[in-house]
């Protein structure tokens, strides 16, 4: 099927079918307890029962899309938004006025602010402060001594984003604090998304008041940077000046609360994102030894011995491959939403007005419909020869249309380095006490990745 053949129907016509309800529900909680058992699994055996299935979450009814064509033809389409549980769950982080949680005018606005910071011609600027701080990981790693990958993870991304983005000098203290904040506000995020237990998560519990404590300093964190700058006197060309000159509609200063919100909204999603992708990183590097060797092989004929720097990047086409295979198998983004508003259809299905969608990059980038050995990490399915029949949208870690990620060459470029330069520099071993699972959150990433780094 393709988008194209998606036969445009009149929505509320006859021919419209009710999609099918997926099986395994059980009363009462429907299939709220198999998603929050086990979301990878229960995602990904959705499309067994059709491109677009019911699922049941207690009496609420969710559509989930299964097919890569109807993902693409979801994300395009003018009749969704950006709402729903993960939506709902993120604006107590993000705020109401960020742009990744804004609809409407007010995104479109705040997208052109944003985009000129991440255009492919801004990158290069990026590339001096990407270069230090990767290569600054290297020089702390010991040979031998274990790496605690969640932590020196964080604050690769952390930094990264916040100099480039932000330009603040972020000494080690603010980039951990922002690091612990951020871990624990994510976690108990995705608590409230998959367990919705409302008033309970007000109740004066260790776990509640952890999260309240890590909101509250991000928040403070974040208003501290804001007036840093201020006070500062300097206008940099960068995404912060960018936001604090920003006019709305009328021409007028845009509040505070959306400057605030503006930067909570690009630093998170930035560095939770970036984090959980190195850490799958490392664990490729470590679990596939022969593909550490092959980036290895690669940065040595393109950089001839010297240290690995941002302008090698664009010709480490295989590093990027390892990039983009460990993107397909363990997306960062793992599950979107979006809300119908109004009356509509998808693939000759009726989607109410109201109705919340629900669709996963891991299982769609997991499909044999889509994929061949679709479990196994082969970097090389990305040569141009043989991408070319992966199917449109099979392969969107960034996602597609008006909300894709801003950051997605930004992003390719860091991670690439970030890559480059670990397999060039160490081999890596797991150490006793990893622990490699898949761990779920508003992100995915290994659950306790520990690696010792060995020489080259
Ligand atoms: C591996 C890295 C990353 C991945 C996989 C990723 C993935 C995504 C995805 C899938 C979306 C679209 C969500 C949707 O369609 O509903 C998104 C949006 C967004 N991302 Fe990223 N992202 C990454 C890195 C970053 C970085 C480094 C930044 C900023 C520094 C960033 C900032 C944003 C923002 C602001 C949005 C909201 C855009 C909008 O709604 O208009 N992301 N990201």
């Amino acid at each position: 099927m393709t988008i194209e053949s998606v036969k445009p129907t009149t929505p509320g016509s006859p021919e419209l079918r009710v999609p099918p309800l997926a099986g395994g529900g059980v009363p009462l909680l429907g299939h709220g307890w198999r998603l929050a058992r086990d979301p990878l699994a229960f995602m990904s055996r959705l499309s067994a029962h059709g491109d677009v299935v019911r699922i049941k979450l207690g009496p609420k009814t969710v559509y989930a899309v299964t097919h890569p064509d109807l993902t693409g033809a979801l994300a395009l389409s003018p009749d969704y938004i950006i709402a729903g549980p993960l939506w709902e769950s993120l604006e107590g982080l993000l705020g109401k006025e960020g742009v990744a949680t804004a609809n409407g005018p007010l995104h479109r606005r705040q997208r052109r602010t944003i985009q000129p910071a991440f255009r492919l011609d801004a990158i290069p600027a990026y590339g001096p402060i990407m270069e230090e701080e990767t290569h600054a990981l290297t020089e702390r790693w010991k040979s031998g001594e274990t790496i605690d990958c969640t932590s020196e993870s964080f604050r690769i991304a952390v930094r990264v984003a916040a100099r480039c983005l932000l330009r603040g000098q972020y000494m080690d203290e603010r980039a951990e604090r922002l690091c612990i904040a951020l871990a624990s506000v994510f976690q108990g995020m995705y608590h409230r998304m998959v367990v919705p237990l409302g008033p309970l998560y007000k109740l004066p519990l260790p776990a509640n008041r952890e999260f309240n404590r890590a909101l509250a300093d991000l928040h403070l964190l974040v208003d501290e940077i804001i007036a840093e700058r201020r006070s500062s006197g300097q206008r940099p060309d960068d995404l912060l000046t960018a936001l604090l000159e920003a006019k709305d509609d009328n021409g007028d200063p845009i509040g505070e609360q959306e400057i605030h919100d503006q930067v909570v909204a690009i630093l998170t999603p930035g560095s939770e994102t970036i984090a959980s992708t190195i850490m799958s990183l490392l664990l490729i590097l470590a679990d596939h030894p022969e593909q550490a060797d092959k980036v290895c092989a690669e940065v040595d004929a393109v950089t001839c011995g010297k240290p690995v720097a941002f302008e090698h990047v664009r010709r480490l086409t295989h590093t990027n491959n390892v990039v983009m295979e460990a993107m397909r198998l363990l997306p960062a983004v793992w599950i979107l939403t979006r809300r119908a508003v109004a009356d509509t259809e998808l693939g000759g299905y009726r989607i109410p007005a109201g109705a919340d969608i629900v669709y996963s990059p891991y299982a769609i980038q997991r499909d044999p419909r889509s994929y061949e050995r679709h479990l196994e990490f082969d970097p090389d399915r990305w040569h141009p020869q043989r991408s070319k029949d992966i199917p449109k949208y099979a392969m969107r870690p960034f996602g597609v249309g008006n909300r894709k990620c801003p950051s997605d060459h930004f992003s390719m470029a860091l991670l690439t380095l970030v890559t480059a330069v670990l397999a060039g520099s160490f081999r890596f071993e797991q150490v006793p006490g990893s622990d490699d699972a898949t761990r779920v959150g508003i992100t995915l990433h290994p659950k306790q990745l520990l690696l010792k780094p060995l020489p080259r």
